[in-house]
């Protein structure tokens, strides 16, 4: 026992070696065709963590325009200054996780490299994740002292929009769950780093709705400005990666975020089929059969379109595979809904109520569809 509680010399020597050596701070600070940006944010950072132990580490992901031999000549002159290159792969998120994996410095502050975020209050944060005994600090455009700076109207809106979202997967309050700059504890981030979703941009929202228990956490506001050179990479994309993320989380990764977004689809086609009937109904006085199987078809060419648009948009089908694709998903779908319809009604029959009975039709047809699509349609 008492080998087991006392380490060996050599590696007793290594502990003390190690936390004398550890760092304050490490910046992760992900890049993508930042390199007028390198130079300015390196010396802004020298400026505003003097008197710390810090490293910036750039995650690149082979930049064409030679962001990374930039940083490499930085990091050739100077220790503090660190690459990871990534080639044949993109993605912010996945990128900062990679960086906060590189380094050993006791907390980690992820930051955009256009000078968007205000350097100087990292240290501010750094103190009340110390003082507070904080798991992470947000720098926030809502909180007092904050401000949204130069976003457009249209920026500022689909911001709100994804801030509702994402308030509701991650298990605390917070003013600004979008925002790309904050700070975490090491020994946090590896507590959730088994469970991150790592997809998309949206890399404190994944770290929020993956931790099991309540987040310890502040927000410091700033003003955000606007960027320096270059121009911004989110893209519609980046909000369907959001709610890939968001379905994921919210389903505790039990069901697969692709049924999610697929289920959800489905109810905006639930939508439109209702709309339809009501319109050929009242409006021109179809007959309910007739109404009815018309409807049915607009919603389910509706649906294959936003899935390949959206749930299959790693795989979409183009030219005329979307022709056989469009087919092959209304087969699956009439049969899909041939099965809801007689299932729910022989579940009635056997005496449940009616509400359970069409509920059981509706996830039995779906599941069914999904499953089916995803085999034939699109393949995967
Ligand atoms: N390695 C890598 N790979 N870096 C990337 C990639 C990628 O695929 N895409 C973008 N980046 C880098 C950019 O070079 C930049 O340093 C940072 O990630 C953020 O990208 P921007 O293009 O500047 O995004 P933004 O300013 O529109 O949005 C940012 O700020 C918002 C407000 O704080 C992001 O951080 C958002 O998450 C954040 O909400
Ligand atoms: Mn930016």
């Amino acid at each position: 026992r008492a080998i087991e509680s006392e380490p060996p010399a050599c590696t007793a020597g290594l502990h003390a070696e190690a936390s004398e050596r550890r760092l304050d701070l490490a910046v992760v600070v992900p890049t993508f065709n930042e390199r007028e940006n390198i130079p300015l944010l390196i010396s802004a950072l020298r400026e505003a963590l003097d008197g710390l132990r810090w490293e910036v580490v750039f995650v690149d992901d082979d930049s064409p325009d030679g962001t990374a031999e930039i940083i490499d000549e930085f990091a050739r002159r100077d220790g503090s200054v660190r690459l990871l290159q990534r080639v044949g792969r993109r993605g912010l998120s996945s990128a900062c996780i990679e960086g906060a994996l590189a380094t050993s410095a006791s907390v980690i502050a992820v930051m955009d490299a256009d000078m968007q975020h205000d350097e100087s209050i990292i240290p501010l944060m750094l103190a009340r994740l110390r003082e507070e005994g904080l798991d992470v600090v947000v720098g926030t455009r809502n909180a007092q002292g904050g401000s949204m700076g130069e976003l457009s109207a249209g920026r500022r809106l689909l911001s709100g929009v994804g801030q509702r979202i994402s308030a509701a997967a991650c298990r605390c309050e917070l003013s600004d769950p979008m925002s790309g700059f904050f700070l975490f504890r090491r020994s946090f981030f590896l507590e959730v780093v088994h469970r991150l979703h790592g997809g998309g941009f949206k890399i404190l929202v994944d770290i929020l709705a993956s931790s099991e228990r309540p987040v310890r956490l502040a927000e410091v506001g700033y003003q955000f400005r606007g960027r320096l050179h270059g121009e911004s990479k989110l893209d519609l994309n980046n909000g369907i990666e959001l709610l890939f993320l968001v379905a994921s989380k919210l389903t505790g990764d039990v069901i697969p975020s692709r049924f999610a977004v697929f289920a959800l689809v489905g109810a905006v086609g639930l939508f439109t089929h209702m709309l339809c009937l009501g319109l050929l109904l009242r409006g021109l006085h179809w007959s309910f059969n007739e109404a009815q199987s018309v409807a049915a078809f607009v919603a389910m060419t509706e649906n294959f379109f936003v899935n390949n648009l959206i749930t299959y948009r790693d795989r979409s089908l183009r030219g005329a595979r979307l022709v056989t694709g469009l087919m092959s998903f209304w087969l699956a779908c009439s049969f899909g809904a041939w099965a809801n319809v007689s299932f729910a009604r022989s579940l009635l029959q056997s005496g449940m109520p009616w509400i359970a009975a069409g509920a059981a039709g509706v996830v039995l047809g779906s599941v069914w569809n999904y499953t089916v699509s995803s085999l034939f349609t699109w393949q995967t």
